[in-house]
């Protein structure tokens, strides 16, 4: 029985991992041992009663919460997660903590599990190759939960030739069929409405943006070393992603939207051992579209800075920065972009003359970027609130 730890037990991944948890052949073969959330405490302690674990994290301070539960250690506080992985040391971690400060659990779980399900796409976009190296080094087996990387990955498996290209697809999110003159003002209600995922609220708005995208694009190009990478509309969600190799042959991963089977393959692969629904073919209709690049300004800066670590850092910052001020309602949709553009630009004048490659070598540096990155956002945001 293998012991296993969740990060961000309560969001929209961590409660479908419980769900895939509690199915026939995963109940009888891992055991969940701890958990992690920010601060939803009523959530934590059903699941410490329900699973009887270990140790739990509560990130958000609160003398309420007491130090045991029903037997259970709680670690609270901000460093309270990679704590609560060290003292579980579980073989499995799933990261689905939301933001870049699913980071430090991803290195934590690197160092305590022997293979890591990462949902977090923040730890590897802003972290870069700094994150992978370590997995590398350490020998831990990285399985990607997100959805197109998951495809990617099992599209793979077998193949001894690298691909020619990786062809993400997306959805096209919330705003895909609004007239391009009314995004600027979109309201967040309607952003907020996926046609298809049901989500957590920043990967909602970052799929009407295509943040989500960008940050999809620059995850794939770090597990999967290449820059040849495109997106491709499909609208019915049904292709995952696809490879292309150079005999012209493109492999595509057809299957439901649902993301308790990406979750479920993280765990038991190199088996299949999760049964759902299956897709009716003959019934369904599959095409493609082109992105167009003025709908979604955002991915193509993802493309164009590509590689470049510290601006890709800047760029998930700048839209952690920028999706919580349009939560707010301090800012209007068409803003968001415009925040991530000139946070990326003001990181690229500030340190392009210091390291003409801006890769990362140490953590130092990649929290010494987001940080700086974070404080350049919210000018921004004080600017167009004024
Ligand atoms: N949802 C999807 O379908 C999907 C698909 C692909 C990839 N992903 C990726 O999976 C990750 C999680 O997404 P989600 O949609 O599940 O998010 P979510 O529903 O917002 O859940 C986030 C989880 O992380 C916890 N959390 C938030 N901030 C934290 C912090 N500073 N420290 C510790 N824990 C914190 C939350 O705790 P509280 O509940 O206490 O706030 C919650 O448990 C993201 O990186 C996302 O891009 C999600």
């Amino acid at each position: 029985m293998k012991t296993v730890f969740i990060a961000g037990i309560s969001g929209s991944i961590g409660k479908q991992a419980l769900e895939v948890l509690n199915k026939d052949w995963f109940i009888d073969n891992f055991k969940i041992v701890g958990g992690s959330v920010y601060s939803n405490w009523e959530m934590l302690k059903d699941v410490i009663d329900k699973y009887y674990l270990k140790a739990v994290a509560l990130v958000k301070e609160s003398f309420e919460v007491p130090s045991t539960y029903h037997g259970c250690m709680i670690f609270k506080g901000e460093t309270s997660v990679e704590k609560a992985i060290e003292y579980c040391n579980a073989d499995i971690s799933i990261i689905a903590t939301s933001g870049f400060s699913g980071l430090r659990h991803t290195l934590k779980s690197l160092e305590v599990s022997k293979r890591i399900c990462l949902a977090n796409k923040e730890s590897i976009v802003s972290g870069g190759n700094f994150i992978l190296n370590n997995a590398y080094k350490k020998e831990k087996e990285l399985i990607p939960i997100d959805s197109e990387h998951s495809a990617i990955f099992q599209l793979l498996l077998g193949e001894s030739s690298k691909p020619e290209k990786i062809i993400i697809t997306a959805s096209g999110g919330a705003l895909r069929d609004e007239p391009i003159d009314q995004l600027e003002h979109a309201p967040i209600d309607k952003v907020l409405k996926h046609p298809v995922w049901s989500m957590g609220k920043r990967i909602t708005i970052d799929s009407a943006t295509m943040v989500n995208k960008g940050l999809e694009v620059i995850e794939a190009f770090h597990l999967f070393r290449t820059k040849n990478i495109t997106v491709a509309i499909n609208r019915e969600s049904r292709i995952h992603s696809m490879v292309q190799f150079t005999d012209g042959v493109i492999k595509m991963h057809y299957g439901l939207a649902d993301m308790r089977i990406p979750i479920a393959f993280s765990l038991s692969y190199p088996q299949r051992k999760y049964y759902f629904d299956k897709p009716d073919f003959f019934s369904e209709k599959i095409d493609f579209h082109k992105v167009d690049f003025k709908r979604y300004p955002a991915l193509k800066l993802a493309l164009d800075i590509l590689g470049i670590e510290f601006l890709q850092n800047a760029y998930n910052a700048a839209d952690e920065v920028a999706v919580n001020s349009y939560l707010k309602g301090e800012i209007i949709f068409g803003d968001i972009y415009r925040i991530i553009y000139s946070t990326v630009n003001e990181i690229q004048q500030t340190f392009s003359y210091e390291n003409e490659s801006l890769k990362f070598t140490s953590l130092d540096d990649i929290l010494k970027v987001d940080k700086l990155s974070r404080e350049i956002a919210k000018k921004y945001v004080l600017e167009v609130k004024k």
